[in-house]
């Protein structure tokens, strides 16, 4: 995972560099480093820290002019997260400097066939990368020692690599991790996401798989030029960069996963407002038409977007009848299914970068099949390699805890499946404005929530119970507390709670219910009275036409299918406050990256 930033040009580069990578920290944030070139002591000076990027900035004071540097912030995949394996990495004799986001699959062999002899100082895949360019340019300039390294590297980069013998240029490869070259008035920036380019650059563009890029300076203005494997030019097309800078900011919330919470009544509407701009549905007739003949659609996702997957496979069966199965992406793509003859993939991915997913989508296409991604990144990897994309419209997404980006997903899902139903089933513009004023009726009550979480959520574990749709919402309720407040819980199909976990039962221990499905509601009441006769502490999240008074918070109805929008809201507040008052670091939880870009 982790995020890189590279500079080269008349500006500043160590501050554009700790600029950028404080936008990237949520790629990874177990340790981080710069190395940049000192132009009045004539050297490179390199810093490196195991925490974050506000502790590496003060490390050092740099007010000296540089005008090149890469810089790391890191999510480990070979070895600790500490000091000596944060990029960036040299080269045995310093000589070269490289930062790396990606996994090596075949350093161990490389180290083997070329580089016997070399002290490695850290336990990182990377290193073998610095030593391989080194070892090469023995025999030949560095551009091409580079470009063998590349040619005999396997798996995921994303690089930058600096020539300590050449302080005006800048090499940059990649391959499966994502990496942008921005150009603005006063230098190149490269990094793995566009928000560290908001500032520096007015145009950018992806770097393709396999490129291998040079940005140089002649005459005091900074250049570049892509090449392919073989060393053949590469066109580029350019695109404009439309990000504020306002979109990434707190916008005066303590965190970022609050503000993303307060933002979703916005972001229904936001996405009411691109698909169904005056009552008439606007997708792609094309894209819709793949979905209404395919056989079966195939969803693939992980994590949280898996969960929208699930209320997606219900809405896209129950309103449109089309057969929907939902994967975890990382097991689809060594353990596929029977397909059908004529299939449909649905990639679902908020960051559109998940490595999981993009083995899927590489393999489904190579076999020829049709793809849509439904992501939030509409120049992500995903988005661009998919022969179709629907965006989500949540705006810029920080914490690492997703919210507004999961029901945008359910959004465009409902949206999809009345768009495809034969009869509308109801007035879905009219039912989404519903849903925005029900959700914020919750977020308007988050210090009740709060009050709630301080009275029932106090132990070590916690469970999450629901029927049918309120079980996904179970699913996704449960993801959301562990992953940021480190409570062990678990998210149940209510009824299946007493063919085992229930044991698990013991006095006090939190279980909420999540209950806004008539058919199954007096079961799941049941289910309840089965763990507080065992002594569970309850806490019961209804919708009001199927509310009981003893319940802890009533939302208000909306349409049966789309309640998943709104008991989803309490359940983040939930988390988000649990963690708060245990002083977890919210945005950043420990272990986590928010683009998870290896396998
Ligand atoms: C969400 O809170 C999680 N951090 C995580 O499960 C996430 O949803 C998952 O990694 C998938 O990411 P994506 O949507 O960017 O593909
Ligand atoms: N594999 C490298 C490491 O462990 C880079 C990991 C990353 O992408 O953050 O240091």
């Amino acid at each position: 995972m982790c995020g890189i930033v590279g500079y080269l040009g008349r500006e500043k580069a160590s501050d554009i560099i700790i600029a950028g990578l404080e936008k990237l920290e949520y790629r990874g944030y177990d340790s981080c480093g710069i190395c940049f070139y000192d132009e009045r002591a004539k050297r490179f000076v390199m810093y490196k820290d195991k925490g974050r990027v506000a502790h590496l900035k003060n490390d050092f004071d740099y007010d000296k002019c540089n005008g090149l540097g890469i810089g790391h912030t890191r999510w480990a995949t070979h070895g600790q997260p500490n000091q000596l394996n944060s990029h960036p990495h040299f080269s045995e004799g310093d000589r070269f400097a490289v930062v790396h986001n990606g996994v090596i699959e075949n350093y161990k062999e490389l180290t083997e066939r070329y580089l016997a002899g070399v002290q490695f100082v850290s336990e990182t895949d990377t290193e073998v990368i610095a030593n391989l360019i080194a070892r090469f340019a023995l025999q030949m300039p560095a551009e091409e020692a580079i470009r063998k390294t590349l040619s005999v590297l396997e798996g995921s980069y994303a690089l930058l690599v600096v020539d300590t013998l050449d302080p005006h240029v800048l090499y940059a490869a990649k391959n499966k991790s994502p990496l942008l070259l921005g150009v603005g008035k006063r230098g190149v920036t490269l990094a793995s996401d566009v928000m560290a380019l908001v500032g520096y650059a007015d145009q950018y563009f992806p770097i393709e798989d396999k490129t291998f890029t040079v940005v140089s300076e002649k005459d005091g203005v900074s250049c570049f030029a892509l090449y392919d494997i073989l060393g053949h030019p590469v066109e580029t097309k350019f695109m404009t960069i439309d990000i504020v800078l306002d979109e990434i900011g707190k916008g005066g919330y303590s965190h970022y996963m609050l503000k993303e919470i307060c933002e979703q009544p916005s972001v229904v509407r936001k996405i009411v407002s691109k698909y169904l701009p005056e009552d008439r549905i606007q997708i792609d007739p094309e894209t819709l038409s793949w979905f209404k003949t395919a056989e079966r659609i195939y969803v693939i996702a992980a994590g949280t977007s898996m969960h929208a997957g699930f209320v997606g496979k219900y809405l896209l069966e129950n309103i449109a009848g089309i057969p929907v199965e939902v994967f975890i992406a990382s097991e689809f793509a060594y353990n596929p299914p029977l397909l059908v003859k004529n299939p449909l993939f649905v990639f679902i991915s908020q960051s559109g970068e998940t490595a999981d997913l993009r083995a899927c989508l590489v393999d489904v296409k190579r076999r020829g099949f049709r793809t849509v991604t439904i992501t939030n990144v509409p120049t992500s990897t995903l988005a661009r390699e998919a022969d179709k994309f629907l965006e989500i419209f949540a705006g810029p997404e920080i914490a690492v805890a997703s919210t507004k980006a999961y029901v945008g997903q359910i959004v465009i899902l409902a949206i999809l499946a009345v768009a495809l139903a034969d009869r509308p089933p109801f007035d879905l513009h009219k039912e989404l404005a519903k849903v925005a004023v029900a959700m914020e009726a919750v977020i308007d009550k988050r210090e009740f929530i709060h009050g709630l979480v301080k009275a029932k959520i106090t132990k070590r574990n916690c469970f999450y119970i629901g029927r049918s749709l309120d079980y996904f919402t179970c699913l996704e309720a449960a993801l959301k507390l562990k992953e940021i407040s480190y409570i062990q819980t678990e998210g149940f199909a209510a009824g299946e709670l007493k063919h085992g976990t229930i044991a698990l039962i013991e006095q006090g221990v939190p279980v909420v219910a999540i209950i806004s499905q008539k058919a199954v509601a007096r079961h799941t009441r049941g289910n309840i009275r089965e763990v507080c006769a065992r002594g569970a502490e309850k806490l019961v999240i209804a919708t009001q036409l199927v509310s009981d008074p003893t319940d802890e918070l009533i939302l208000m109805d909306v349409h049966e299918s789309l309640t998943p929008l709104i008991t989803i809201i309490p359940t983040q507040l939930i988390a988000f406050y649990a963690a708060l008052d245990i002083g977890k670091d919210i945005d950043k939880p420990r272990n986590l990256a928010k683009s998870v870009t290896v396998e």
